[in-house]
């Protein structure tokens, strides 16, 4: 494992800490580590316009892409507001996930007790939508 779980842990909070959530005030951060064992990063980021904000996964998968990647290899959520609460990834960004992910990959999520829950992407997403195989 190129990095362990609690260094991404920290990825994902230092991410959180440059969500921009001056709405919700639940600030987001997600950390993925590709195919490769590179870091890729993601906040939340909210509009005055409710429904343009991006969720933090999607922000780090749309910087994993950019940057030329593929895979998800595993990926940890740290999110809430002020006082840290449990985020788990909305429906919308299970999905998401699920695109770049296989079955087994590891979604951490680091919840407001600081301790760190580990799911499998089915346990998160059972019979994710496909086109291909
Ligand atoms: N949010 C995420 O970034 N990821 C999730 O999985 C759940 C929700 C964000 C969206 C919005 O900016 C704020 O949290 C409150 O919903």
């Amino acid at each position: 494992m190129p990095y362990a779980d609690d260094m991404l842990i920290d990825h994902a909070l230092a991410a959180r800490e440059r969500a921009y959530a001056p709405y919700s005030k639940f600030k987001v951060g997600a950390a993925i580590i590709d195919e490769n064992g590179k870091i890729h990063t993601g906040c939340n980021v909210e509009n005055a316009a409710y429904p343009l904000g991006n969720c933090a996964e999607a922000s780090a998968i749309s910087a994993m892409v950019a940057a030329g990647s593929r895979r998800i290899t595993k990926i940890a959520i740290a999110g809430g507001a002020e006082r840290i609460e449990d985020c788990t990834p909305c429906g919308g960004c299970r999905q998401a996930i699920a695109e770049f992910a296989k079955p087994d990959t590891i979604i951490l999520l680091r919840k407001a007790d600081g301790s760190v829950s580990r799911y499998a992407m089915t346990e998160l997403l059972p019979h994710a939508f496909r086109l291909e195989p």
